[in-house]
């Protein structure tokens, strides 16, 4: 069903939602947005924990945010972003580390290109497991985070690797940073849905990195991601607020605190 949602919106030209999420709470608030899909995105490593690639994080690390982002999410499909150890350096175990994705809950796993990509995507689908792929800038082997295919040779070698995946059988494909013209072209060729981030309108998706649109994230701004809400001054405003209240004695006041009886004071 979730899966078939997807696939009926390209069908109709609808336009497909996706954010990332890494927890509980943003799990079900993008749920309860009524996104598309939720992906555990491997920009973990740089939204959450303060790394500089995604390429610093691995299974121990993913496994837990996507069972935390699985207990939240009711009706979206989720998507877990496979790291780079388990698929690009790990060729032979990929299938069994998709396999502990889709035994965490999640309903598919995300793969970037890289030389074998083929290959390994054929496996994991043939055990059954979907599979979105994820063409243009993949920043788990990219030596510059720069915008891809901007020259037809380079345009036309990621229009091949997105037809190479669709052909192994993924189900969706994200096109990341790459010209929206490109894009168009490989989403009118492809019958699977692509999925765009910074790659323009004409794809049949969306998707960014949550802690972006919220003003969460302050080490950079991508080009291509739109700021919602400023929620960083927010939080440090409420936390020296908390911080004052405590420091005069206003916090905790009476509606925070609890009481003991009178008899039970004098028995102590
Ligand atoms: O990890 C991530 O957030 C991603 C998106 C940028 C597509 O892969």
């Amino acid at each position: 069903m979730r899966f078939q949602n997807i696939l009926d919106k390209k069908k109709h030209h609808q336009k497909i939602t996706m954010l990332t999420a890494y927890d509980y709470p943003f799990g079900s608030l993008a749920d309860e947005a009524g996104v598309d899909i939720v992906l555990v995105g491997d920009s973990l490593a740089n939204v959450v924990l303060g790394l500089s690639s995604t390429k610093e994080v691995g299974m121990k690390e993913m496994l837990p945010h996507t069972r935390a982002v699985v207990r939240a999410v009711k009706n979206a499909l989720v998507v877990a972003d496979m790291p780079f150890e388990a698929y690009q350096i790990n060729t032979k175990g990929a299938v069994d580390n998709a396999r502990q994705f889709m035994e965490a809950g999640c309903h598919a796993v995300k793969l970037e290109w890289f030389d074998c990509c083929a290959q390994v995507t054929q496996q994991i689908v043939k055990a059954g497991i979907p599979v979105m792929g994820h063409v243009g800038l993949t920043p788990q082997t990219a030596t510059q985070m720069k915008v891809q295919g901007k020259d037809a040779a380079s345009a036309r070698q990621i229009m091949n690797e997105a037809k190479i995946l669709q052909q192994q059988g993924c189900f969706s494909i994200v096109l990341e940073c790459i010209p929206q013209e490109v894009a168009s072209l490989i989403t009118q060729q492809l019958e699977i849905p692509t999925i765009g981030i910074g790659a323009g309108v004409h794809c049949d998706g969306q998707v960014l990195v949550s802690h972006d649109i919220l003003g969460l994230f302050t080490r950079y701004q991508p080009k291509f991601s739109k700021k919602y809400i400023e929620l960083a001054p927010l939080i440090v405003q409420a936390f020296k607020q908390y911080k004052k209240d405590v420091e005069t004695g206003r916090f905790p006041d009476d509606a925070h605190s609890f009481h003991m009886s009178e008899q039970e004071i004098k028995k102590m």
